[in-house]
């Protein structure tokens, strides 16, 4: 099994780009299909810096009229959470009035999501949607209350790096998922 070192820490591969790629075609078909006669072009709002990768491969797959806008948030220190979540970077557009798609690498406690919805909404957003390309559902807070509304694919409560997701700001350049390999 490969493995690499990122910082201090090991990883082993987990999912490789060819298999996750398909779960982006899906996700984009669904996005496809739900904005080819929207009224407006919707916004696709790039986390950064770890949706950064899945952002611009969603976007060679979406035919529908957009626009682009994203904003820096940051909520993890190593390999958890902190709970204490931050923008780091202002919104580069104005979304009052329109249909937001917030473009997120991954989803763990929630947390980063729900401070955005409530941020966007406070910014006069009409509505919000969370486009993640990962999601950990053991570690997911708000299952009463935040809708997930396109998810890639499901994967077990466990830290992991590669195509965007860094550990602490490494790692985001590799094109494969890798998993934290000790514990
Ligand atoms: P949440 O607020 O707990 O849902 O965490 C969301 C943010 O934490 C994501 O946008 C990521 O930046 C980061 N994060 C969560 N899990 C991982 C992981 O396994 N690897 C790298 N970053 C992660
Ligand atoms: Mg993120």
């Amino acid at each position: 099994m490969d493995k690499i070192k990122v910082s201090d820490k090991t990883f082993r591969t987990y999912i490789p780009y060819e298999e996750f790629s398909k779960d982006i075609d899906r996700v984009a078909a669904q996005l496809n299909k739900d904005f080819e006669n929207a009224p407006e072009p919707p916004v696709l709002l790039c986390t950064l810096n770890g949706a950064i990768m899945f952002c611009s491969e969603l976007m060679m797959r979406c035919n529908f009229p957009m626009e682009l806008a994203s904003i820096k948030v940051s909520s993890y220190a190593g390999t958890h959470s902190t709970g204490v979540v931050e923008v780091k970077q202002a919104l580069t557009c104005d979304v009052a009035g329109k249909v937001v798609i917030i473009v997120e690498d991954i989803v763990d406690t929630g947390y980063t999501m729900q401070l955005m919805k409530q941020f966007l909404e406070e910014k006069g957003a009409k509505e919000s949607r969370i486009c993640t390309l990962f999601y950990k559902p053991e570690s997911f807070k708000f299952k009463d209350s935040i809708k997930l509304d396109y998810v890639a694919r499901e994967i077990q409560n466990q830290f992991i790096v590669g195509f965007g997701l860094d550990y602490n700001e490494l790692g985001r350049n590799i094109k494969d998922i890798y998993i934290l390999d000790e514990e």
